[in-house]
């Protein structure tokens, strides 16, 4: 058997668990699908009362797509008196009924998918094609959870923590918001529920579904705020334990106030934090330029560059650079940026007019220190909306990138053959470790890079994003993240008092 590199864990094949299905997804090139779409999207609905803070389309800010009442910071410690109150009926709850008020809300959403879909794509941004794959990874997620207790809790052997709190981004308003949530509750933990200021209407939908599946009320709550709302949640002694999914930066505040006391058993808090990365490609002169253009175009442009796992850094061989730069740069000509509801865009807007600002501040520091810079061509309205045309910039060195750029924006550095160990070196030192992806079709350079890398997960000869639940475990290391990774077999075990047996496993895993 291949041996694998220190500190990897090998996956017992039980994992993947057999018996359970990933979710169904739309045909978005049928066009009977198409048209029924089309009808669900165009219903002009405003979600919730007419009161509150309006939340805009990112597309159009024209657009009202619904209203939201925040929670205040003095409402916090009445929620986590409930939380307290829920968590006692929720740990006596057997845990086959629990695994059943997660597949019911799966399925309810399954069900739902048209109207959830319009709701992403206004919300969010989303692309027809992303919601569509949103909606199907927030149903893995309840599903994989559920079928995990069935199979690995049943003797009553896990303890839960007590009340949790689910800190999440808007980049994932669905899939990572019910991915913590399902998780917790999964592992018989009560929930305070915190999505991000940027789009609590779909975070709203989903509380709802899982009240409506079963779940009570006191058990899983939503909060509704911005970072303070989190803040005042996280410092709260009775919260014994956080899920967060965001930026580098907060994590650190959160892993600094936890820290800072112990849980009533003794034990430090537990804290799953899965952050940001600076996402290398590394592309060999074998490598096959028309897949690596392809991979490329999805990795760094789909969801407009707004994924954890995005490609951010194109590492050519100088030998065969100028040819898959020509072909990349005319592939982008190609792509269409604008209104996500449309089945012919590629590219939808970035989440705020904050995000874009940002964004394109980067972009003319970078031309003004005189890198090569080409751009996708933008007819989006951007009057309205706030678009930013895919960017490739060729920069000359790793070093030039001090943070991670959260947009359509890829940087590519060529090298030289005998430069490879210092192209991982370099990728190294950044601090981040999410995802990598090697093109190359010489299996030793594969073996190679793949051993010199410490990202969560590695991609060969393929795109580096849409990480399947249950299939590839997502989540990385240093500034990355904490593990363990979301939608595999190790992660439920972060939220309990007292670990169990996981079928394949070894408690010292
Ligand atoms: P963010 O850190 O600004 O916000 C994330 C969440 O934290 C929001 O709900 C926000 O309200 C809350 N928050 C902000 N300040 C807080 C505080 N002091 N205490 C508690 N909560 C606080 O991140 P974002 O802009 O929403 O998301 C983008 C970032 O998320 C990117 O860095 C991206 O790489 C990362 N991300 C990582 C993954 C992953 O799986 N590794 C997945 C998606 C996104
Ligand atoms: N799980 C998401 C992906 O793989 C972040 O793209």
């Amino acid at each position: 058997a291949a041996s694998l590199p220190a500190g990897a864990i090998r996956l017992p094949l039980d994992m993947f668990q057999p018996e359970r299905q990933n979710s169904r997804g739309l045909d978005l090139s049928d066009e009977n699908t198409l048209k029924a779409l089309g009808l669900t999207l165009s219903i002009p609905t405003t979600f919730g009362a007419q009161t509150g803070e309006a939340i805009t389309n990112p597309a159009n800010r024209q657009d009202k797509v619904g209203f939201i009442q925040a929670t205040s910071v003095e409402d916090v410690k009445d929620v986590i008196r409930k939380a307290q109150d829920g968590f006692e009926v929720w740990k006596n709850t057997p845990v086959s009924e629990r695994a059943a008020c997660l597949e019911k809300a799966a399925s309810h959403l399954e069900d739902d998918m048209p109207r959830l879909m319009g709701l992403i794509i206004r919300e969010a941004g989303k692309t027809l094609a992303n919601a569509v794959s949103e909606i199907r990874e927030a149903v893995d997620f309840l599903r994989y959870y559920a079928a995990q207790i069935r199979r690995d809790f049943a003797d009553g052997t896990a303890v839960p923590l007590g009340p949790v709190v689910c800190i999440s981004p808007w980049n994932f308003p669905l899939a990572i918001f019910l991915g913590q949530v399902s998780a917790s509750l999964a592992a018989g933990n009560s929930v305070l529920a915190k999505p991000a200021e940027e789009t609590p209407l779909i975070a709203r939908e989903a509380i709802r579904c899982l009240h409506e599946s079963g779940v009570p009320e006191a058990v899983v709550q939503l909060v509704q705020g911005g970072g303070d709302i989190g803040a005042a949640l996280v410092a709260d002694p009775r919260v014994t334990g956080v899920l967060f999914t965001g930026s580098t930066e907060v994590a650190k505040l959160i892993e600094k106030q936890l820290s800072q006391r112990l849980n009533p058993n003794g034990s430090p808090v537990p804290l799953i934090a899965e952050t940001g990365g600076q996402n290398a490609l590394v592309v060999d002169s074998s490598a096959l330029s028309e897949q690596v253009v392809a991979d490329v175009l999805s990795s760094a442009f789909d969801s407009a560059g707004q994924r954890c796992s995005a490609l951010r850094v194109l590492c050519l061989q100088d030998d065969s650079a100028d040819r898959v730069l020509t072909m990349l740069k005319g592939a982008m000509d190609e792509l269409r940026t604008g209104d996500p509801s449309l089945p012919e865009t590629d590219v939808g807007p970035v989440i705020s007019a904050e995000a874009q600002a940002g964004i394109l501040r980067h972009i003319e520091e970078l031309r003004a220190r005189g890198f090569r810079i080409h751009q996708s061509p933008l007819e989006a309205d951007c009057e309205n909306g706030t678009f930013v045309a895919p960017t490739l910039i060729e920069i000359d060195s790793l070093s030039v990138l001090q943070r991670e750029i959260f947009g359509p924006v890829l940087h590519v550095v060529r090298y030289q053959r005998d430069e490879l160990p210092q192209v991982m070196k370099n990728i190294h030192d950044t601090g981040y470790a999410l995802t990598f992806g090697v093109h190359s079709r010489i299996d030793k350079t594969i073996e190679d890079l793949k051993a010199a890398s410490d990202a969560g997960n590695i991609y060969i000869n393929r795109n580096l994003v849409g990480a399947v639940v249950g299939v590839q475990p997502f989540g990385g290391h240093g500034l990355s993240g904490t593990g363990p990774k979301a939608g595999g077999p190790l992660y439920l075990r972060r939220l309990l008092a007292h670990r169990p047996e996981i079928k394949g496993f070894s408690r010292r895993d």
